[in-house]
């Protein structure tokens, strides 16, 4: 019987190892050289080039446990369902099996392994719209697997998955539903809507493209996506309807029972404590992970900073007015021992929900105080200025005061506000560039010359600041530009700017090759080729070398990377540098162009 966390990911990763998948280590939460999203939210978000047609080192069958953080829904979180953070199980088929195995290894894992009678099954099946047919293959498998047609339903909206963000890999997906019930037997037809049957794991088919345009292409090869939830299926396995209640959530709750000296039995504390287990571990993940993200106003730092003041405003109500979130983030850490960064990080972690707790501590009384007197005269809506008031002086995130508002039923006018916003502040990233809509890397011919510029400007770094210990600290592609931090304990000079610029010019015009090979990491370290400590990568690797008969290891640039690059360094254009700055102590950071030459 499986009972805990580790056993369910044990036992399907085991699974799919004995189906010839092979294991790839989880990603960082936060999508490296992606631009529209804030955080990985699927297994298969830093799979995207290689669905793309990009060759995996370790072969066309993966299997992976992966860390995800959801934004989408922040203020659903409070049911006994939601989550931001949580974990996906997946299998991936990169041009290998399709249908017909993907659906067997599902049925195969829920019924032997995981032993869910089939008779507590339900399946949904796409539909077919203007943009690809009826999925009959789907369900002709299942029927052959002995689920009867009445516990098959067939959707459009929920059998379609992706693209995540507005391009990108997409297709029809077949879903599995649990009948949670354990005193009631499950209705002879499924009815996905009927909120007794949840939905545990999708295999998607990704054989479209969605381009620019709208228009639907079809992919190189046709692959397989799946994703199962840890929380939900663990809460199934563990006999529960409500997944605080299982062995992941259960150690926090007892936590906050004796912080709050209050029972989660009693109706009314459930939503402020599951607020505050799902917030608290979300934050001590994106803490935790490598790359060092702190509470601010803006991007991963800012949906970081709503997570812990959301927590801290409901540990309010359940009467917690001691500090709160270290007792918390030690138990969390020591639940996910499997996620070793947390361990490492455990002081860093610490130390920034101390300082945002105490920071929200301050203003949160007298904030409220405020609130309380901006809708005693305004019965029926928030202004625009004094909602900017409220995040201003009071440091109340604008979903905050929405959330509190909603309470009274009154609204909030968001337009002026975001007005407020923008001329006291500098644009705001987070609010208006509509990151929050999530997204995908997109790989097109611009970012990827992006791409081999920034390998480019790493080792030209390195080469005029005269010091080898320069390396990457972060990276972020969008199509206009590239955006490189690293470390490095002053201001560049006018003058090195221009060398930098100079060099990586003379590299361009070269016309260096850039070569792609796989290679066991051990080798590829040893060879020379550059990587971040604070990567996981995988037993094989890919790795880009920029080659240049002048120098003497005959190339210029050589880092473990999975891509895409341009293949020569002509197709660049002209490089050059339009920003360097400070990011925080010993980090600069370089803005720079391709130009058309
Ligand atoms: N990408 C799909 C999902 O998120 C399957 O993994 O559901």
């Amino acid at each position: 019987m499986i009972k805990s966390r580790q056993e369910l990911i044990k036992a399907y990763i085991d699974f799919f190892k004995s189906k010839n998948h092979k294991e790839i280590p989880s990603s960082s939460l936060i999508p490296e050289n992606d631009p529209t999203v804030l955080f990985t939210t699927a297994g298969m978000h830093p799979l995207v080039p290689f669905l793309l047609g990009q060759p995996h080192p370790l072969g066309k069958k993966l299997v992976n446990v992966q860390k995800c953080l959801r934004t989408g829904d922040i203020e659903e979180v409070g049911d006994s369902t939601h989550h931001t953070f949580f974990e996906m199980l997946g299998n991936w088929s990169l041009g290998d099996y399709f249908k017909k195995e993907a659906i067997k290894y599902s049925f195969e894992f829920l019924t032997k392994i995981l032993k869910i009678p089939k008779e507590h099954l339900g399946i949904t099946i796409f539909k077919g719209n203007e943009n690809a047919g009826k999925d009959e293959e789907s369900a002709k498998i299942w029927l052959e697997l002995g689920i009867p047609k009445e516990r098959i339903a067939y959707t459009i909206e929920s059998n379609w998955w992706g693209p995540a963000g507005a391009t990108g890999p997409c297709g029809p997906c077949t879903e599995m539903y649990y009948w949670k019930l354990k005193n009631k037997k499950p209705p002879k037809i499924f009815n996905p809507s009927d909120k007794n049957w949840v939905e545990i794991w999708n295999d998607v088919f990704m054989e479209y493209n969605k381009t620019k345009e709208g228009k639907f292409l079809t992919l190189k090869q046709k692959n397989v996506d799946t994703g199962m939830g840890v929380e939900r299926t663990l809460a199934i396995l563990n006999n529960l309807e409500d997944n605080y209640l299982s062995t992941i959530f259960l150690p926090i709750i007892k936590q906050i029972e004796s912080l709050s000296s209050k029972p989660y039995s009693n109706e009314k504390n459930k939503k402020p404590m599951r607020i505050i287990a799902d917030h608290i571990r979300a934050a001590v993940f994106i803490l935790g992970d490598e790359k060092a993200i702190k509470p601010s106003n803006t991007e991963q730092g800012y949906v970081l900073r709503r997570l812990i003041r959301r927590a801290i405003r409901y540990a309010k109500l359940l009467n917690i007015n001691k500090s709160f979130t270290i007792e918390l983030a030690k138990t969390i850490i020591s639940l996910y021992e499997d996620y070793p960064e947390l361990k490492k990080n455990e002081q860093f972690i610490i130390e920034q929900l101390k300082e945002e707790e105490s920071r929200f501590n301050e203003t949160l009384e007298k904030g409220m105080k405020k609130f309380n007197e901006i809708i005693k005269n305004n019965k029926n809506e928030i202004s625009g200025k004094d909602a900017f008031l409220l995040f201003q002086s009071y440091g109340f995130p604008i979903e905050m005061t929405e959330e509190l508002a909603k309470e009274k039923n009154i609204k909030v006018n968001l337009k002026d506000y975001e007005k407020e916003y923008q001329q006291h502040q500098e644009l705001s990233r987070t609010l208006s560039s509509g990151v929050f809509k999530s997204g995908l890397a997109d790989a097109s011919e611009t970012t990827k010359k992006l791409h081999t510029a920034t390998h480019l400007l790493n080792e030209a770094l390195k080469i005029v600041l005269n010091d080898k210990n320069i390396n990457q600290k972060g990276s972020n592609i969008t199509p206009e530009r590239l955006r490189f931090d690293f470390n490095f304990s002053r201001k560049l000079t006018n003058d090195e700017i221009k060398q930098i610029e100079t060099l990586i010019n003379q590299k361009i015009n070269e016309s260096l090759n850039v070569k792609r090979e796989e290679m066991p990491l051990k080798k590829a370290i040893e060879s020379g080729a550059g990587f971040l400590s604070n990567i996981k990568y995988p037993e094989i690797v890919s790795v880009y070398t920029i080659e240049d008969k002048k120098d003497k290891r005959g190339f210029f640039s050589k880092e473990i990377c999975t891509g895409p690059h341009v293949s020569n360094t002509k197709e660049l254009g002209k490089f050059k540098i339009t920003k360097e700055e400070s990011v925080s102590f010993g980090i600069r950071r370089i803005k720079a162009i391709l130009e058309q030459k």
